[in-house]
């Protein structure tokens, strides 16, 4: 029987940390041919003496850092001679913090703290590789963190140069991004580009009845029974394929039953899902533009000034001749921007046909909103 009223110290809860972004699932469903190119691709590099790099590329909330850390517990736990090393780029976003961490994993201790340089620290970790594993597997995930200028080339183009150097050092680099546009081909070193085996894993967002099956299972092992029903959950399907992030489901999911919690309610009525759905959505704004550049922020303040001036439908040589009247920057440099700005969802660009090829910039937050957010 559904509660319909819960004393204030009652939780609706039956696991919450369930619902919490670093939670790792049990099962990681809809990802089988993803987890399984992965695995055929970690055993190559351990049996050829090839280099390998692995990216796993997709947007935001579809599985990669969750497929890699399933993968990474299961060699953990089933294989011998393998130490997997995953580093997050958004904690460590400079070389020198890949290779400390690098080194800390492999040696079982930080390296000394003053007057180490990153050289010693890359040919400490290639020396010590064939005595303490077979191949260095190492994940960088959300590489497009590593902040300095040329970083992820960098780390690359040395993390590979160890086998050059170390001929013994087998090193597998799996490296996952949301940067549609990050080109690795150009930003390694080209003689060791050449000695490298690269691979694309695609990871396209997920469909709607995937992430149905996905939050299903979550409330089913996370809330009592009858807190979310089927028509709640379609709901909160619907918003989360929209925002094309599994992220904004599980929040919702988190707060819409925190809301109905605290009005002492035994289940979440569409209301909660509506008013849950605003603080999200902000939240996920304001994680977008925090990652901006100073330039994208200006040009998506500019979007949305100019399109509220001119009452919809803004086209992108529009914006450009009213950017370059106070910044000199090429056309090519301006729609790289612009597309980032559309990767991450934060606008959309509609090709529209006539005399020419034009995008029309459409945005997906409210002018308030993203003012309000970019201040801050
Ligand atoms: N296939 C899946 N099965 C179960 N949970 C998933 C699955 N894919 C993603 N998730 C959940 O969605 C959230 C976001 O996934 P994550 O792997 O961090 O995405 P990404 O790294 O692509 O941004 C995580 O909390 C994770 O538990
Ligand atoms: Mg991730």
């Amino acid at each position: 029987m559904v509660p319909h009223f819960i004393l204030s110290d009652q939780t609706l809860f039956t696991n919450p940390e369930l619902f919490e972004f670093d939670y790792m699932p049990d099962q990681v469903l809809f990802r089988e041919s993803q987890l399984a190119e992965l695995a055929f691709w970690i055993r190559q590099g351990q049996e050829e003496a090839s280099l390998v790099h692995v990216i796993c590329r997709g947007p935001s909330g579809c599985g990669k850092t969750t497929s890699v850390k399933h993968l990474f517990r299961e060699i953990e736990e089933e294989t011998d001679g393998i130490v997997p090393i995953y580093l997050n780029c958004q904690t460590d976003q400079t070389p020198f913090a890949i290779y400390y961490g690098i080194y800390a994993r492999l040696f079982g201790k930080k390296p000394p703290r003053t007057g180490i340089r990153a050289e010693k620290l890359v040919s400490a970790i290639a020396q010590a590789v064939p005595d303490r594993t077979s191949i260095l597997l190492i994940c960088l995930d959300d590489v497009q963190h590593l902040v300095q200028h040329d970083a992820v080339g960098e780390v690359l183009s040395s993390l590979f140069r160890m086998h050059l150097d170390f001929p013994e050092c087998k090193i597998t680099v799996i490296t996952t991004t949301s940067d549609m546009q990050l080109d690795f081909s150009r930003i390694v070193d080209l003689p060791v580009s050449l000695t490298i085996c690269s691979e694309e894993i695609p990871f396209p967002p997920y469909t709607a009845e995937e992430i149905r099956e996905i939050l299903f299972l979550r409330v089913r092992e996370g809330v009592l029974p009858g807190v979310i029903s089927s028509g709640v959950l379609d709901q909160i399907v619907s918003k989360t394929e929209m925002a094309g992030d599994l992220r904004i489901g599980l929040d919702l999911l988190k707060r819409s039953v925190l809301r109905a919690e605290h009005e002492g309610r035994g289940a979440v009525l569409r209301e909660d899902i509506l008013l849950a759905y605003g603080d999200a959505r902000l939240l996920h704004l304001k994680k977008k533009v925090q990652g901006l550049s100073e330039e994208e922020r200006a040009i998506l303040l500019r979007v949305h000034l100019l399109e509220e001036r001119g009452g919809g439908g803004l086209i992108s040589g529009e914006l450009y001749g009213n950017l370059i009247e106070e910044e000199e920057i090429a056309y090519s440099i301006f729609m790289d921007r612009l597309e980032n700005l559309a990767d991450l969802g934060l606008i959309d660009l509609r090709v529209r046909q006539a005399r020419g090829k034009t995008d029309v910039i459409l945005p997906r937050y409210s002018r308030e909103e993203v003012e309000g957010i970019c201040k801050f």
